[in-house]
């Protein structure tokens, strides 16, 4: 189970978990801590997949106590996933082919691929929305603006859904992402990819 944290306004936190169990992966679970009127309101979105293991899940948080959340959402992190294989990633890059392509920064195509999206070349550490000359959408620029830096645990909740992964972190129902592609499996494997062709991220 990967689990991360951030806080989302300076009043409430944020906390997104991932979990694999069993034959059913990538079951992502949004936990949201708003103070209200002094009491913590505690809501559960379960936002994908079987509803059950959901239930499983929530049931299991509710025993983490609020001051262990609090302390999650100021950046303390659960060890990371196990690391992804890139030669499985390489594989699978027919999934985003239609709509990126890896150029390197001398011109050099390592996968051609369409230009909806943006050139995929040194993603990782590479900030939000900055590749130059491509127009992003107003909430990915939005986030971007925070600073924000596309780190693997990012990724793999913005390929799993890029329109809830904007949703949660600008807290807005209203926003949708233009990358119509959910990745279901593999993320991790796509940002050792990503890595193996990338230079290193300082
Ligand atoms: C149907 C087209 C489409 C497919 C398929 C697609 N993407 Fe995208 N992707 C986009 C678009 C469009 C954007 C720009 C989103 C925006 O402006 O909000 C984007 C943005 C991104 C970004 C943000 C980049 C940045 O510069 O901040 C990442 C990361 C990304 N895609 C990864 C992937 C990966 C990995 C795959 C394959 C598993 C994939 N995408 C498949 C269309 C696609």
């Amino acid at each position: 189970m990967t689990l991360r944290a951030h806080q989302t306004t300076g009043t409430g936190a944020h906390i997104g978990f991932r979990v694999k169990i069993g034959t059913i992966s990538n079951t992502r679970l949004g936990l949201d801590q708003r103070p209200t009127g002094g009491l913590y309101k505690t809501e559960y979105t379960q936002l994908s997949d079987a509803l059950c293991q959901a239930r499983k899940i929530a049931a299991m948080i509710k025993t983490v106590s609020l001051s262990a959340l609090a302390a999650l959402a100021f950046g303390v992190m659960a060890p990371p996933a196990v690391a992804g294989d890139a030669a499985a990633g390489e594989g699978n890059w027919r999934s985003c082919r239609s709509c990126h392509a890896i150029t390197d920064n001398a011109g050099t195509v390592i996968q051609r691929g369409g230009r909806t999206g943006p050139n995929l070349f040194g993603l990782p550490g590479r900030a939000v929305a900055s590749f130059a000359g491509f127009n992003y959408s107003a909430p990915l620029v939005e986030y971007g603006a925070t600073g924000a830096v596309w780190t693997e645990e990012l990724f793999a909740e913005y390929v799993t859904d890029p329109t809830s992964f904007l949703r949660t972190h600008l807290d807005n129902t209203s926003v949708r992402s233009p990358m119509s592609f959910r990745m279901r499996s593999g993320a991790e494997d796509m940002w050792a990819y990503l890595e193996s062709v990338s230079p290193a991220a300082e």
